[in-house]
């Protein structure tokens, strides 16, 4: 095999360092071609020791000068703001891993696509929020998208073994968050110490508290409806508090196809980078005997709520889903410095949703307009609300 150049947005996030890793375990296999991430200045330089990109990009220009004191600038080439994030997508590399958090990852999530480069996407945001954009450009440039999210992962291997015209439905595995058993009545007391110990994965502070109210399954499967063109009536949640299987596709002759194996992120990592082969490796090796039980429920949508939500505002398509996670992004934000409570996350997309016309067939400047006015509308609800 040859070696594959990569460049990694989000490098100093829990899935790009996940990213690292695996390429670390790898020699010979990878040249790492940028590395980007938002202000974490220390733990860059850090990278680019290690890794000796030819370019670093910070998107925050405050932290500059940190960076230019740490990085040898003869062997890195440092860049900074938004745009030039972007453009390390039209580099001369085989494969982009975007691991930005938020629909901050959206610009570079399309500037891939339309570079006619490989999409190792993590960044789900980017997909919710401009699915209706990315179907026509991949067309036109004949781009990939290959899905690190665990759950997507699993589909993605699952769907290989039926035709697409064979699919019966789309089955989407949730742990059920910190709080699958917690008094539903006491939910609005939770602290964000309470939401961020997920009970099976360890991943940045957003995504554990989207794993908490179930906005992350949402977003998983608004994602899985862009990602396979599988309408929403066939994409179902089930709720497995073991997280060994990772999401599951039901066939026309009712086979369920499952893929298992222990949480481990660096695990559908290593599928999408070496993808359209398999590699040996030992993430996540599952040891049959030891497991006692695999259990399954169903969502509790009342306790949840923002999990219903998802699945209208799938149905509703356009900017609905820009709208859901926005009012999502800036929700989770506010609770994390202690603004709000836990249970005023889901009201808040409500009420962006219900609030925020759907521009049906949109282009980019209508779903960034979108996003713009759920931010403000969340926001607004935030200040009013802080506790
Ligand atoms: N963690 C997981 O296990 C997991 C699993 C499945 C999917 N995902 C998805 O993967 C993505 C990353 O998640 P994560 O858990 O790795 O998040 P994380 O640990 O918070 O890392 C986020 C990364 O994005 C960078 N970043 C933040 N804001 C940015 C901006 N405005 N512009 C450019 N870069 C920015 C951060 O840089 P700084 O460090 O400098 O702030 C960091 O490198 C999310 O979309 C998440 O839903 C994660």
């Amino acid at each position: 095999m040859s070696i594959k150049k990569v460049v990694i947005l989000g490098s100093t996030g829990s899935i790009g360092r996940a990213t690292l890793d695996v390429i670390k375990k790898h020699p010979g296999r990878f040249d790492v071609i940028a590395l980007a991430a938002y202000s974490n200045a220390e733990l860059l330089a850090e990278q680019c020791r290690q890794f000796r990109p030819r370019y670093a990009c910070l998107a925050n220009r405050n932290h500059s000068d940190t960076l230019r004191a740490l990085v040898n600038e003869r062997k890195t080439k440092l860049l900074f703001g938004e745009e030039e994030l972007v453009h390390l997508t039209s580099l001369n590399t085989d494969i982009v891993v975007n691991a930005v958090v938020g629909a901050a990852g959206l610009r570079a999530s399309l500037a891939t696509v339309q570079n006619g480069k490989t999409l190792a996407l993590a960044n789900k945001e980017s997909l919710v929020s401009g699915g209706p954009l990315f179907p026509e450009i991949v067309k036109k440039t004949g781009s990939r998208i290959l899905p690190i999210d665990s759950e997507h992962s699993a589909l993605w291997q699952a769907l290989s073994c039926g035709k697409p015209s064979e699919i019966k439905r789309l089955i989407i595995t949730a742990s059920g968050g910190p709080f699958r058993t917690f008094p539903a009545e006491k939910l609005a007391e939770v602290t964000p110490e309470q939401a961020l110990q997920h009970p099976t994965w360890k991943m940045g502070s957003k995504i554990t508290i989207d794993s908490a109210t179930l906005a992350n399954k949402g977003l998983e499967v608004i994602e899985a409806v862009a990602l396979f063109s599988v309408p929403v009536e066939r994409v179902s949640v089930v709720i497995h508090p073991q997280s060994i299987i990772h999401s599951m596709v039901e066939f026309i002759d009712s086979s369920i196809i499952a893929q298992l194996s222990q949480p481990d992120m660096r695990l559908p990592i290593t599928y999408a980078l070496f993808w359209p082969n398999r590699v040996e490796s030992d993430y996540g090796q599952l040891d049959l005997k030891a497991l006692h039980q695999l259990t399954f429920e169903q969502p509790d949508m009342k306790r949840f709520p923002a999990l219903r939500v998802a699945f209208e505002v799938a149905r509703s398509g356009g900017t609905a889903p820009a709208v859901f996670n926005a009012a999502n992004e800036v929700a989770v934000a506010g609770f994390l410095r202690k603004a709000i409570r836990f249970t005023d996350i889901a009201d808040i997309i409500f009420e962006a949703v219900d609030t925020i016309p759907v521009v049906s067939q949109p282009k980019l400047d209508d779903i960034l307009d979108a996003d713009r006015q759920a931010r403000e509308l969340a926001q607004q609800i935030v200040e009013r609300n802080v506790c």
